[in-house]
């Protein structure tokens, strides 16, 4: 059983989002709960590479920006590590600046396809001197963007916030439209920072438009907590016979709610408690118990609102009763692994019905789950914490083959299971 109350490390989009917009403004931005993971480190030291200091003091960092445009040019390359975030944010970073970067990143981040990302800032200007769109890459800014009108071919915020941070250094106007809403931790930021940035609805989607060549102020900011990490420990308890957890201070904004919604419709007792609005953002409190499931169709739409919950909803489905299907999976393709080639195979590593078709993951669960099994995690963080939180509740412990990729997102889930009453093996 695992009970307690808890709290999550900073959420990664937003701790990203601070760090840079911080770079591009005047004056200094000071950050309070930032997430101290691996992805957001190497963002911090890519601003401070880049001429912004971003620096601990105390329990705040601080990051001392220099302006839109104000960036200068690297000593050496930029390493993101296993970041597609601190990646392609910071490609639309550079765009607007005459400076020429290197950037890299592990295995898994050097077959992430950039192109997405590339072929928008291409066309505004950015110059890719390898030609290629995979890491290590070469680009090449420019002080003479060209604004223009985007319509995002798959639905990711990357590419949105990319293209909206590169119209912040262009002469005008620069739109994006997008036919499903993705997260909107940009608009809103970027709005707390000074920028103009207008949100329109309308029939063929959403438009967002960035005037450019506008100036950025220093704010204070405090990140709330992840609820992509509070996922994991939310899954457990309903998960673990006679859990109740709670899980204080989670993001709520209702672009990165679905996985949350999608276990009420499955039946989990899940309470949200204390709502209310904390810098711009939702922020709640999530009570979760353990509870009986069902099987539910998790509709396409809703895809970009719990994009990166797919593995540790799959885990949730193999306990809850009859078919669970998931779709419109086609972007956890190009996540930090194959998510869904990934998901599959670890579920039937442990004794799990689970398959694939086309975009579409099957998975039939039942009261119980066999275990056993080892996971194979292909540098992937949430596919080892997904499974890690299913051998919680399988019947013979799950193994995964390497947990060290966690710390690029959440170091202290460990000890938050733990906290919780949660037993891991050595291996583990
Ligand atoms: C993120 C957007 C999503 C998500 C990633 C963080 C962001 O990626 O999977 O973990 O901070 O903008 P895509 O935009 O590629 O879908």
């Amino acid at each position: 059983m695992l009970a307690g109350a808890v709290r999550v490390p900073g959420d990664k989009s937003i701790s990203h989002r601070a760090l840079m917009f911080g770079a591009l403004a005047t004056g200094i931005t000071r950050i309070r709960g930032l997430l101290e993971a691996e992805d957001v480190i190497n963002t911090a030291h890519a601003v401070t590479a880049l001429g912004a200091r971003a620096q601990k003091k105390g329990n705040t960092w601080e990051v001392t920006g220099r302006g839109v445009g104000g960036l200068v040019e690297p000593a050496g390359p930029l390493d993101f590590g296993n970041s597609g975030t601190g990646t392609r944010l910071m490609l639309g970073l550079i765009a607007g600046h005459p400076i020429e970067v290197k950037l890299v990143g592990d295995a898994s981040l050097s077959r992430r396809p950039m192109g997405r990302v590339l072929n928008p800032l291409r066309q505004m200007g950015l110059e890719v001197v390898d030609n290629k769109d995979t890491l290590p890459l070469t680009v090449r800014g420019t002080d003479q963007l060209v604004p223009m009108e985007y319509v995002l071919p798959v639905p990711s915020a990357q590419v949105k916030s990319a293209i909206l941070i590169a119209g912040l250094h262009a002469a005008g106007e620069t739109t994006v439209v997008e036919k499903e809403a993705t997260r909107d931790h940009t608009e809103r930021m970027l709005r707390y920072f000074g920028a103009e940035v207008r949100t329109e609805k309308g029939a063929g989607g959403t438009r967002i438009t960035v005037k450019g060549d506008g100036e950025l102020e220093g704010r204070a900011v405090t990140v709330p907590g992840d609820p992509s990490s509070a996922a994991f420990l939310i899954a457990a308890a309903v998960l673990v016979p006679g859990s109740d957890v709670t899980v204080e201070g989670i993001l709520f904004n209702p672009t990165r709610t679905g996985f949350y919604k999608t276990l009420q419709e499955m039946g989990a007792d899940i309470t949200l408690l204390n709502m209310r609005e904390e810098g711009g953002e939702p922020i709640a409190d999530v009570r979760a118990r353990f509870s009986r499931l069902k099987g539910a169709r998790v509709p396409p739409e809703r895809a970009p609102s719990m994009i990166d919950e797919y593995p540790v909803l799959a885990a949730v489905a193999a306990f809850a009763e009859g078919t669970t299907r998931m779709e419109g999976l086609a972007e956890l393709k190009v996540k930090e692994s194959d998510r869904l080639a990934a998901t599959a195979a670890g579920l039937a590593a442990n004794g799990v019905e689970a398959k694939v078709e086309g975009d579409t993951l099957i998975v039939t669960g039942g009261k119980t789950v066999k275990g056993g099994g080892t996971v194979a995690t292909h540098l992937d963080h949430r596919i080892a914490m997904a499974f890690l939180t299913l051998g919680l509740a399988s019947e013979r412990p799950v193994t995964v083959d390497d947990s060290r990729m966690i710390a690029t997102s959440f170091p202290e889930f460990r000890g938050l299971m733990e906290q919780l009453g949660a037993r891991y093996g050595a291996a583990g």
